[in-house]
């Protein structure tokens, strides 16, 4: 059923580095794109004025390319800025003012979670609460805990529907697309289980470091910073029965069916690495035990999946920046023509990052007199660049609508936190590695069974 529009979008952490990077260019394309026709509030704790933040966000803009100045004048003409502390009950004032005939707004989170408790409360004292939907930023809480405790809070003010976990990986277009074609397809379904998957391994490489996050990795690492969430939600959309229906829960009470088969993590199936310099970085304590990279084996025991691991892999400072699934298929039982088999074919490969694919590995012969074969790749679909909408500016557009299937249900949330949770509460050895590397070779061990990793390669010089 169409749920109402939201009528105002209120962001809080207006000045800070997401805004900057990734909110102002969403907004821009969502005004462009006729989505945005309400009031933009940004709110913020620095002494800034409307004209401060309609500057800064020009600067968002431009950095990432040309700006066209009509539509920028349509955004800037219902941006406007509330300057305030989140304790002080003026700001709230501020911002139901700012509102105007606003009844619906759509508020957005893009600050710490201790500041979570202090602005829900706010909100609701001022009356800005009421009719509204929040969007919170990750990362929500460090443990099942400490989440668990971030939604009493927004329970309190909020109600379940009216809550929007973002992941922005759930708004990518590869990631979107890998749902898509798993159900857009018949071919794949009768293939897509343990009698014919042998593995399936996902790896997300990143080039740089912690880019001036210091302070903020040394409280999250690389396991709570995209294992939790990004890495897990694309387990999800891989491992999911289909939805009974096309609606929100249909989709997300499959999820929650994975998750529940799901194992927590053994630590005897953790590798956790850290690059050399790591410790060296502003913000770094200089004998720091957290993870810049971690490789686990993940499982899922249910009549689909049993027996079939599920491997993860996430790092930075590795010799490139790409994200890639591949399911490996069994192998063929005899080897008729005699040849070495390739473990190198009969695979699905989805690169979610930086260009999208998909593709299929198979064997074929080589043209000659002997039964000799090759490896080649079927690709289904291949995007180097292009118009790619935004995940913020999908994500945004689809809160403002109270649209939830690409956002967290609360029992997804607590399930991904209880499965990662004993590998935070137990020390898992960690191991230096080299930066350009690979991570640890202990890693290796993770996938020994099926045939070790698959780097992704660079994406193509274009
Ligand atoms: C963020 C993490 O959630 O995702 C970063 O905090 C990571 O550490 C980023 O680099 C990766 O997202 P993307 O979309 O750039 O691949």
């Amino acid at each position: 059923m169409a749920q109402p529009l939201s009528d105002a979008l209120v962001f809080f952490g207006a000045t800070g580095d997401l805004a900057l990077k990734q909110i102002f260019p969403a907004l821009l394309a969502m005004t462009k794109r006729g989505n945005l026709e309400v009031p933009v509030i940004g709110v913020g704790r620095s002494d800034w004025s409307s004209d401060a933040l309609r500057e800064r966000a020009l600067q968002s803009l431009e950095a990432k390319g040309k700006v066209d100045p009509e539509v920028f004048a349509k955004l800037a003409r219902r941006l406007v800025y509330v300057k305030g502390d989140y304790n002080d009950p003026q700001t709230f004032t501020a911002i139901k003012t700012a509102m105007g005939e606003a009844q619906r707004p759509l508020h957005y989170l893009a600050i710490p979670p201790s500041s979570f408790a202090s602005v829900a409360a706010g909100l609701a004292k001022s009356g800005a609460a009421k009719n509204a939907r929040v969007v919170v930023e990750k990362p929500f809480g460090r443990d099942l805990a400490s989440a668990q405790a971030l939604d009493r809070t927004l329970h309190e003010f909020f109600p379940p529907e009216s809550i929007f976990r973002i992941d922005h990986y759930l708004g990518k277009e590869p990631v979107q697309n890998l749902l898509y074609y798993r159900f857009a397809n018949s071919f794949l379904e009768p293939i897509w289980n343990r009698q014919y998957v042998e593995s399936v391994q996902i790896t997300m490489a990143e080039k740089f470091g912690v880019q001036g996050r210091g302070r903020f990795y040394e409280e999250v690492g690389a396991i709570r910073d995209v294992v939790q969430n990004h890495m897990l939600q694309v387990v999800l959309l891989l491992a999911m029965d289909p939805p009974a229906s096309n609606d929100t829960e249909s989709f997300r009470d499959e999820k929650i069916s994975v998750l529940r088969a799901m194992r927590p993590l053994n630590h005897k199936h953790v590798v956790r690495g850290q690059f050399k310099g790591y410790r060296d970085e502003p913000g770094v304590s200089p004998d720091s035990q957290v993870e810049t990279y971690a490789a686990m084996r993940f499982h899922i025991d249910s009549w689909r999946w049993a027996g079939v691991p599920f491997c993860v892999r996430v790092g930075k400072c590795l010799p490139v920046t790409a994200t890639e699934v591949v399911v490996n298929l069994k192998k063929p039982p005899q080897a008729v023509f005699g040849e070495v088999r390739s473990t190198h074919s009969n695979y699905y490969r989805f690169r979610l990052g930086p260009d999208v694919l998909i593709s299929l590995g198979a064997r074929v012969k080589v043209p000659g007199s002997g039964m000799i074969g090759q490896d080649v790749e079927l690709i289904a679909h291949q995007l180097t660049g292009g118009e790619q909408m935004t995940p913020y500016e999908r994500l945004l557009t689809d809160a403002m609508k109270g649209d939830g299937t690409s956002f967290t249900r609360e029992d997804a949330l607590e399930e991904s936190w209880r499965l990662i949770d004993p590998v935070l509460k137990y020390q898992v050895a960690m191991y230096p590695y080299e930066q350009g590397s690979w991570g640890p070779v202990e890693a290796d061990d993770i996938t020994a069974e099926v045939g070790g990793w698959r780097n992704p390669t660079a994406p193509e010089a274009k």
